[in-house]
């Protein structure tokens, strides 16, 4: 396992996909993101004190697509049960995998892939302040807290516990997995505005259903929508 420390550097997803020799858990770190990416081509804000990292996940023929289909809900577990033993505090899950506390965003992750790797990119505001353009919608664990958090600490934390849950996938568990996302899950209950390709629904957010699907209740009607299938726009 490689760790490639920046203080500044574009994407630490983009960084990695790049590299030529791969290795299952090489680790990209920066200070500083100048182009960091979130989902759907949004902008990820990357200012000095919070994490910002990626490493690399390798895809084993033994493990089939449908496992590796639900790696994203995977991270985002694991991400929440570490904060869960960083700090007791009551952190969500945002279906598909962000983390909220305080029905604001604190962390994200980006799952991208090359050839036979994923990249898993997470971004956790930790001790930065947060822009005053996100301010309504992000928060920091610092700025909850009034604590300061080491930085790599954290990050190697995060990556040992997606290492022993992600095998806790693996050995059949996701029954489990999913019913703590559903105890955490932070969209159950919410009025939601689903961007479908050629047409927008409001409705209110349900569970997270056995396939990873999220079901939403429109019109008296539970239906199920797939991860990329929806932009959930207000909630
Ligand atoms: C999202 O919330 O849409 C995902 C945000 C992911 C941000 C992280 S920061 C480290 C890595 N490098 C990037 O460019 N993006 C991810």
């Amino acid at each position: 396992m490689n760790i490639y420390r920046f203080r500044e550097i574009d994407s630490t997803n983009t960084f990695l996909k790049n590299v030529r020799e791969k290795k299952d858990y090489d680790v990209a770190i920066a200070e500083k993101q100048t182009l960091g990416r979130g989902r759907r081509g949004n902008k990820w804000s990357s200012e000095k004190g919070g994490a910002y990292f990626s490493f690399l996940l390798k895809e084993k023929e033994e493990i089939s697509s449908e496992e590796y289909a639900k790696l994203p809900l995977v991270v985002g577990y694991s991400l929440l049960r570490t904060f869960e033993k960083i700090e007791n505090l009551d952190f969500k899950f945002k279906w598909t995998n962000d983390i909220y506390i305080n029905n604001k965003k604190l962390s994200g992750i980006l799952v991208e892939k090359r050839e036979n790797f994923y990249i898993i990119g997470i971004g956790i505001n930790l001790n930065n302040e947060i822009d005053e353009e996100f301010k309504e919608k992000g928060i920091s664990l610092r700025t909850l807290n009034k604590k300061y958090y080491d930085r790599e600490e954290v990050i190697l934390k995060v990556i040992n516990d997606f290492k022993e849950n992600f095998k806790y996938y693996l050995d059949g568990n996701w029954g489990q997995i999913l019913n703590y996302l559903n105890s955490k899950n932070y969209l159950f209950g919410k009025k939601i505005l689903i961007d479908l390709r050629n047409s927008k629904e409001e409705g209110i957010g349900q569970e997270i259903d056995k396939t990873g699907e999220f079901l939403v209740e429109i019109k008296g009607e539970k239906r199920s929508f797939s991860i990329g299938e929806i932009h959930i726009k207000r909630s």
